[in-house]
């Protein structure tokens, strides 16, 4: 995208000045950040218990797959917007073919007051989708492996379980925190009788590093911008110091395990990261305030929100929008909270046309405004702000991780929607990673030591190797949680 160069009136651009300072994130501010990041992946793996810091959970896995997994397995990947159920047949040689159907997720489920519709709908799901698999019946005796995606944080004593620790990404259903998913989520497939069982809870992060590493072994990440923010990567069990004395003997010390960081938590003690008025107001306004804090300023979800937040106090001051009265129906959309998403800035990003018709458009279709030019080079140039902010925030995770494994050159999976179409977000992020680790400003994308990549197909594929991977720690009797009596 090119910002265009034209000047504002004088009090819009006073404004604009204003907000580049407020959503700026020079290279020392990124330092910073990651050099405490650092200190919180460490006190995660120490004690991941603490609110304000990242809970580092232990995902359970501790194979890297070599692409030589084989085997059909059912994968569902609950996701911040659908369930996405896929049948993956695993055929070695690093290849894989799959079968996958979407299910949008119904609007009012993420705050249903009734947990089961959410299980039940997962449930349902599940049973048209195996039942279209097999139009003539489901063999005898079958029974599928699931590897279930569920993309929030969890406890895991063990890889077929996960206690939710809390609802993220504007999800608040009422008895599931604190609860194992996964036996919710079985009664809901025995009412429906439908032969499924659940081998392996997995976090998407996880999903996505594991599906990568199955055709990429320079893979040492996965990561999701997208509705969430997160991250995982394989630790050494040696360096995970809330595990010791709690493992069973087959594991060795040196043993990997993966581990989902749940970093969108990162600073939720607010020690590092500049919040603005308007963050802070969409975290106060939030069902879960004081979590969250790097999501929050970082994750597709959030930043529709931040955009308008600006929006609204700008024609409040008399700023945009001056002939819209309070009251007419135009003002009542902008003043809805979430109105806007995050394809509204890149879009606004995206516009190349010299008097930004599509930003016109976009502001007619979304909210029924008819705008100046002015109001449109002010939003683009706001939401350019917001964007980059967002791509150099997010890579401090990526950063941080890095500098820890003592990871020079390797391959970073990311997935989810930001990644994949926020315009110039994969850019931003290279360049954000570039500062912090101050490589040659000559070095090309591509030729980065340590680039992001797009995510080889993420869950689904992921789901069915790491379920694969358990399968085969189990076939040869080898432990896949903690050893009895212990706990987290
Ligand atoms: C969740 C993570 C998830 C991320 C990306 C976050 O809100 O807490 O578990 O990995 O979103 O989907």
């Amino acid at each position: 995208m090119v910002v265009p160069t034209s000047t504002l009136p004088a009090n819009l651009q006073h404004q604009v000045d204003k907000y580049e300072k407020q959503f700026a994130t020079p290279t020392e501010t990124l330092n910073k950040i990651v050099s405490h990041f650092i200190s919180e992946l460490d006190r995660g793996n120490t004690d991941g218990t603490d609110p304000s810091g990242i809970p580092m959970n232990v995902a359970w896995v501790m194979d890297y797959p070599d692409g030589s997994e084989t085997g059909d397995y059912l994968a569902i990947d609950l996701g911040g917007t659908n369930l996405r159920v896929v049948m993956v047949h695993l055929l070695g040689n690093h290849k894989f073919t799959t079968e996958q159907e979407k299910y949008p997720l119904p609007g009012p489920i993420r705050t249903t007051k009734v947990k089961e519709e959410l299980f039940d709908f997962i449930a349902q799901s599940l049973d048209d989708f195996v039942k279209k698999l097999n139009p003539n019946g489901i063999p005898e005796g079958t029974v599928y492996p699931l590897g279930f995606t569920f993309s929030y944080p969890c406890t895991q004593t063990s890889i077929d379980m996960g206690i939710l620790q809390r609802w993220t990404k504007g999800f608040d259903i009422p008895g599931v925190e604190g609860h194992d998913c996964v036996p919710m989520l079985m009664e809901s497939i025995n009412k429906r009788g439908t032969p499924i069982k659940v081998v392996a809870l997995i976090n998407d992060t996880c999903g996505t590093l594991v599906a990568s590493r199955y055709t990429d072994n320079m893979t040492e990440m996965g990561c999701i911008f997208g509705t969430g923010v997160n991250g995982a990567y394989y630790e050494r069990v040696s360096n995970i110091a809330k595990l010791e004395g709690k493992l069973c003997d087959d594991i060795p010390k040196d043993s990997p395990m993966l581990i989902n960081c749940e970093y969108g938590s990162f600073d939720n003690g607010r020690k590092v990261l500049p919040r603005t008025i308007y963050d802070v107001e969409i975290d106060n306004e939030s069902p879960r305030p004081g979590q969250q804090a790097f999501e929050k300023m970082t994750s597709g979800y959030y930043l529709g929100e931040l955009l308008r937040k600006v929006l609204v106090s700008e024609y409040k001051m008399g700023n945009i929008f001056p002939e819209y009265e309070a009251g007419a129906r135009e003002i009542e959309y902008l003043t809805t909270p979430y109105i806007l998403d995050a394809s509204f800035l890149s879009l606004c990003e995206a516009d190349n046309t010299p008097d930004l018709r599509e930003t016109q458009m976009l502001y007619k279709a979304k909210l029924g405004i008819e705008t100046t030019y002015e109001e449109r080079l002010f939003t683009l140039k706001v939401s350019s702000f917001i964007g980059t902010r967002a791509a150099r925030l997010s890579i401090c995770g990526i950063a941080a991780a890095c500098k820890k494994m003592n990871y020079e050159t390797c391959h970073i999976a990311a997935d989810g929607s930001v990644f994949l179409r926020y315009t110039g977000f994969p850019e931003r992020a290279a360049q954000g990673l570039s500062d912090v680790f101050g490589w040659d400003p000559s070095l090309k994308m591509d030729e980065h030591p340590i680039q992001i990549v797009k995510a080889q197909d993420g869950s689904g594929v992921g789901a069915a190797v790491i379920a694969a991977l358990a399968d085969a720690r189990q076939k040869k009797g080898l432990s896949l949680g903690l050893k009895a009596g212990a706990h987290l």
